[in-house]
């Protein structure tokens, strides 16, 4: 089977490592992709006609779609009518991911566990609102912002100060949500749907925050690993009862065409685990850590939640840990150099997945802020740290910056 997987990241390459690994694949090119993926195709991840021409001249029969945009624009009812499968939910189902209202009224409606919640259209109403909760509030703008539309307040100053900055980017009239702010370690569970049944990969984590300590400003991701040592049976079983059996029972009542991932975003409060978002896609970086730990053929996984068979597969994870460091270009999430040589990249090393970087006359060099994820496995999560940091060590570009935690967020 020939397969196109969308996108440019480190998940990207992940997904297409993994499915060259099944036997069923023939070919898997990757659209742009980056200087980690072969047979690249540079074509824009938002040009769906392009797409098409390329996947119907080229004898493509699935399309794993990778980021969010295309699937909330409607990638996948623009193959309705072909021939071609593309794993991913449609324009209605990817709301979950693409409005935070819907997702909120879609959970209210279901009793999926989740924090409470207000929707807003205007500044006026929410100023007052936000003075009620003495500000210790989060605020979201309703659609895609692309990390940038969350704020998670502690004071009204806080609360007044995000509020004028979503005006002066969405003007007076606008919809957005104010939850209550929910208190806890953060957990993301990926599963594969098709629609009625699911099956969960391992439960990880990601550090969204630049520096160590989960400090600084907050990025695309500087690191995952997984499984989570707190989530254990108990805990997976109330996760199962209060979040995926609801969200199931959800997708299912509303006939939603949903054959692809669902990413359940979770806060474990106290009071149990909440959903803090849908996502409708692989996450970034937790792909890089949970693709490697699933032991089975990612590709059968994916062709069964068309086929009918995902009731029946049978999920096998590798034993012991993985961590996933990202490798990043100072400066970033502000503005960093790019097209500066990486060394390290010469032998080809296992499980080193790029993502900003760029292939010139047989030499690597950077070309984005997120650079290369830098994959070990170990026995205990220790050891997979220790591994990872080590495997660092072979890498190398100009102001390239990494955390030193990773992994260790049981030390705060
Ligand atoms: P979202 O895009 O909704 O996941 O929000 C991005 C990040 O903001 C989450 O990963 C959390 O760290 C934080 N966040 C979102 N919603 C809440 C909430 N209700 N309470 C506390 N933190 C939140
Ligand atoms: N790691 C968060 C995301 O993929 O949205």
């Amino acid at each position: 089977m020939k397969i196109a997987v969308i996108g440019s990241g480190g998940r990207e390459h992940a997904i297409a490592w993994k499915l060259n690994q099944s036997n069923l694949a023939e070919k898997v090119f990757v659209i742009p992709g980056n200087g980690g993926t072969e047979k690249n195709i540079s074509i824009d991840v938002n040009d769906f006609t392009e797409i098409k021409k390329f996947c119907e001249s080229n004898d493509i029969e699935l399309i794993v779609v990778g980021p969010e945009v295309p699937l909330v624009d409607g990638i996948v009812d623009f193959f309705k009518d072909s021939s071609i499968i593309v794993f991913g939910p449609d324009k209605v189902a990817a709301q979950l991911e693409g409005s935070k209202i819907f997702a909120k009224r879609f959970m209210k409606k279901y009793r999926v566990a989740t924090g409470n919640f207000e929707e807003f259209t205007e500044i006026n109403s929410a100023s007052k609102f936000i003075v009620e909760k003495g500000g210790n509030c989060v605020i979201k703008y309703d659609g895609l912002a692309a990390g940038k539309g969350v704020y998670v307040c502690s004071s009204i100053d806080e609360a007044k100060k995000a509020l004028s900055d979503l005006k002066q980017k969405y003007g007076e009239e606008f919809n957005f949500l104010i939850e209550e702010k929910l208190v806890g370690s953060e957990l993301s569970i990926l599963g594969f749907t098709d629609g009625k049944n699911i099956k969960l990969l391992q439960p990880s984590q990601d550090h969204k925050q630049l520096l160590d300590g989960d400090k600084g400003p907050n990025t695309g991701g500087m690191g995952a690993f997984c499984p989570v040592p707190f989530c254990d049976s108990q805990m997976l079983n109330k996760i199962q009862k209060k979040i995926v059996e609801p969200t199931m029972k959800g997708i299912k009542a509303e006939g939603f065409n949903f054959k692809g991932v669902v990413y359940f975003g979770l806060m474990m409060t106290k009071d149990g685990p909440k959903v803090l978002e849908y996502n409708v896609r692989l996450g970034d970086p937790e792909s890089e850590v949970v693709l490697p730990a699933f032991k089975g053929d990612f590709l059968k996984l994916i062709l069964s939640c068309f086929d009918g068979t995902l009731k029946d597969f049978q999920m096998e994870f590798n034993n012991g840990y993985f961590v996933d460091v990202v490798l990043t270009s100072g400066g970033y999430p502000k503005a960093y150099k790019k097209d500066i040589p990486i060394c390290g990249l010469d032998e080809a090393k296992e499980l080193v997945f790029h993502a900003g970087t760029k292939k010139e006359a047989d030499k690597f060099l950077t070309n984005g802020g997120r650079v290369l994820n830098i994959v070990a496995h170990g026995e205990t999560l220790d050891n997979a740290i220790e591994n990872a940091y080590e495997k660092v060590n072979g890498f190398y570009f100009d102001d390239m910056f990494f955390r030193k935690d990773i992994g260790r967020r049981e030390n705060y």
